[in-house]
């Protein structure tokens, strides 16, 4: 009898999976998750395999819906129905527990929900926000970040993160850079895989590990104009070569879930984007873990004019690959009756389902629902020192030296007579970014704070307002003070009996993030007005920013001696920023983005193809601006250090076509010990498709101390050395090519190597 019923079960695994390939439907079944999974499945009603893809906010109260929460009522019902397949943003092990014990205990197959949250750079203890950490260049450091965040949300009832968003953007308008990994696909494809490893673990199952969710598939950092939401027109080179590696790099990392987005791809709304999620996502990459929608992506398509009404939304989204909908509340109307009219198969929602129940068991929920449920735990590792400690080495590592004239910095420890000034300085809650929804305002260190931890022997004075009044909140448009410059008398009094200044000026927290595009890129507010009121009476003056993206500040670049990039650090904030002021440790980051000179340049980018008139001829005909240079105020990849390197000539060894070598011996030719990143670029010199004037292919951080010298070899293989063609294959192509090795995009040593005729290595 058992062999006979193992002999059924294998032949329905075999009829399924032949029918999935049909429909170009690719879950797995033939494991042994996919058979639990199987089990279950059989057992659900067609309402119950609707509820798994449907995900509402839990911004109720967990025994109850808000009673302001319009439908809240009638949802909240669909927890005891097994109507719903996941919540979000639920707050704390004991209300996560409820709201599951509700769902277990009430609902026919009692199977459990699974708790998203916006765990984005920490959960109650923040690193610094993801573009700032990308500036580390520093792996294992983003890993860790990452393990911590999966640590604390894990605590607190979250399974499932809504992170690592992976989209590159060249684009600083656009307020969401602060999310991701900057303007690189290679740098951004290690980032994303970190920090997928980082949350989810080396092994799933264990309650302080999270699902992560590799976001937004796809083209949403090209949103035209760098306005959030708008439309993305972006070509195939573009797609293949810039915006999918890093989500490929994802599931490579076995990333267990992949959001879609907002935009419109080329004239298609990527939640009902078959040719995203099936072909590519599902198809090419083999992706086993499901898709959500973005908040409300499917409703959307209503007002981007593509589907007709909600029941569209839920025929196009899911028929396309859209497993789960996030409160768009499609699916749960009207999935069921879109089946019955068969406008859906119901092995459409089953290849769906099956990916959500997939992911739950190899969470471990099915085995315990209330894993992840412990108050003790909660209480013991929320803002656990450690994770304090986690955060300030994180944030050290994040900063980037972008100027220090006559080596003012670092300042000695005993500095006597030291002014600070700016709104920013003395603010806790700034340095936390926008995306901290599961922490606490003002719990960052200030850089007031941080100061006094090293060198108290300072005087601090605001000079200006930097918001205007009004709520200050993640929902909130923020008022810039762009009047009120009552408090610059007291800071220019200050500074001119001061012998050195340090002004923190730059973004507020709630400037950038999700909807916070902006169309200029300088120092908002009076800031501007109030740094070059300070300089007339001292010029000593050490400009540290606040800011979630690149900033225009070609003034300050030109007249300040001294310029950090302190980013938004999150929880340490102000004592990562002391640190590297009074020289306890030397600033090591690299920008991650270009930054540029004025908002006409942008979108700016350093791997860009060379135009037919690359330029510069006496006459006009070349491509440039008349009134602005083409090059950027800082590159990417740059970042100074206390000490100097100085990079040899280039080795080249090009004997082996599969494994070209290329090395170099760094010196640190300073007085410190300091750490460098050394990045290596090449340019395919001649392409079927035009190949960028540089492209990033390896690097390495490394510690020198003063006067010695290391040797690095880069092994060039046909991985970085190949490129997709405009119909998605992989290709390698011979010819020549250029190479260097430096300590930015735009300085090292040069060479070239000629590549031997070699196959097209894989599709
Ligand atoms: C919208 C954002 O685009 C997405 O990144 C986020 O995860 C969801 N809201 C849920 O908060």
């Amino acid at each position: 009898m058992k062999q006979f019923l193992q002999l059924m079960l294998s032949v329905f695994v075999i009829l399924t999976i032949t029918s999935c390939q049909e429909q170009n439907m690719t879950t797995k079944t033939d494991d042994a998750v996919g058979q639990k999974v199987e089990e279950l499945l059989n057992k659900m009603t067609l309402d119950e395999k609707v509820g798994q893809m449907n995900q509402y906010n839990g911004f109720w109260e967990a025994t109850g819906p808000v009673p302001e929460g319009g439908d809240a009522k009638a949802k909240y019902e669909h927890l005891k129905t097994g109507m719903v397949g996941s919540v979000l943003n639920v707050k704390g092990a004991e209300n996560v527990r409820k709201m599951q014990e509700t769902v277990v205990k009430e609902s026919r197959l009692g199977i459990p929900l699974i708790f998203g949250y916006d765990v984005i750079h920490g959960h109650k203890t923040l690193s610094p926000v993801p573009l700032a950490e990308s500036a580390s260049w520093d792996l294992a450091a983003i890993e860790k970040s990452a393990r911590v965040a999966a640590i604390e949300a894990s605590a607190v009832g979250i399974n499932w993160t809504f992170a690592p968003m992976m989209d590159i953007s060249r684009d600083a308008r656009w307020g969401r850079v602060m999310e991701g990994g900057g303007e690189d696909p290679y740098l951004g494809g290690l980032i994303a895989a970190a920090r997928v490893k980082g949350f989810q673990g080396d092994d799933l199952t264990k309650d302080n590990t999270i699902a992560a969710c590799a976001k937004h598939f796809a083209g949403y950092g090209f949103s035209e104009a760098g306005r959030d939401y708008n439309t993305v027109d972006v070509g195939t080179s573009t797609l293949y070569n810039v915006i999918f590696p890093p989500f490929q790099a994802a599931i490579d990392a076995d990333v267990k879930t992949v959001m879609n987005s907002f935009n419109v791809l080329n004239g298609i709304p990527a939640t009902a984007d078959e040719w995203l999620m099936r072909d590519i996502l599902k198809k090419k990459w083999g992706f086993e873990g499901f898709v959500i929608s973005d908040w409300g992506s499917g409703k959307e398509m209503i007002d981007h004019g593509f589907a007709r009404d909600l029941e569209h939304v839920a025929e196009l989204a899911t028929n396309s690959g859209s497993d789960m909908d996030m409160e768009s509340t499609a699916n749960v109307k009207h999935l069921k009756a879109l089946v019955e009219s068969g406008k859906v198969k119901e092995s459409t929602i089953d290849d769906a389902v099956r990916r959500i129940l997939r992911v739950k068991f190899e969470l471990g929920l099915m085995d315990d629902p209330y894993k992840y449920c412990s108050p003790e735990r909660e209480k013991e590792l929320i803002y656990h020192p450690d994770h304090q400690a986690a955060a300030l080495d994180m944030a050290k590592k994040s900063i980037v030296l972008l100027k220090n004239e006559n080596g003012l910095l670092p300042l000695k420890k005993d500095q006597k007579n030291i002014a600070v000034i700016g709104a920013l300085a003395d603010d806790k809650n700034s340095p936390l970014g926008s995306w901290r929804i599961g922490s606490d305002d003002n719990t960052a260190i200030s850089v007031t704070e941080g100061l006094k931890a090293i060198n108290s022997n300072f005087k601090y004075a605001k000079g200006a307002d930097l918001v205007a009044g009004g709520p200050v909140s993640f929902i909130n448009e923020l008022k810039i003070n762009e009047t009120d410059k009552s408090g610059f008398a007291e800071a220019v009094n200050l500074a001119k009996g001061s012998e050195v200044v340090i002004m923190v000026l730059g973004e507020h927290g709630f400037q950038s993030g999700e909807g916070r595009s902006r169309a200029k890129l300088d120092l908002p507010g009076v800031q501007q007005e109030l740094l070059e009121t300070v300089y007339k009476v001292n010029k000593n003056i050490v400009l540290v920013l606040m800011n979630g993206r690149p900033l225009t500040i070609p003034w300050a670049a030109e007249n300040i001696p001294a310029i950090v990039e302190g980013w938004q650090l999150g929880s340490q904030s102000g004592n990562a920023i002391a640190q590297i002021l009074f020289g306890e440790y030397n600033p090591s980051g690299k920008l991650p983005m270009s930054f540029p000179r004025s908002v006409g340049q942008v979108p700016l980018y350093y791997n860009h193809f060379s135009t037919g008139r690359p330029g510069p001829i006496d006459l006009v005909f070349w491509t440039h601006y008349g009134d602005e240079s083409n090059t950027p105020l800082y590159p990417f990849g740059y970042g100074l250090s206390y000490t100097t390197f100085e990079y040899g000539d280039l080795k080249i060894d090009a004997t082996d076509n599969k494994n070209i070598k290329v090395s170099t011996t760094i010196t640190n030719t300073g007085k410190v010990a300091g750490e460098e990143v050394a990045q290596l670029y090449i340019q395919d010199k001649v392409g079927s498709v035009v190949r960028p004037v540089k492209e990033l292919k390896g690097f390495e951080k490394f510690n020198l101390e003063p006067g010695a010298s290391k040797t690095l070899e880069f092994v060039l293989t046909e991985k970085e050395l190949g490129f997709y063609d405009n119909q998605g294959k992989f290709i390698v192509e011979p010819g020549d090519f250029n190479v260097m090795i430096g300590t930015s995009s735009d300085k090292g040593s040069e060479g070239s190597f000629v590549l031997k005729a070699m196959n097209d290595v894989k599709n």
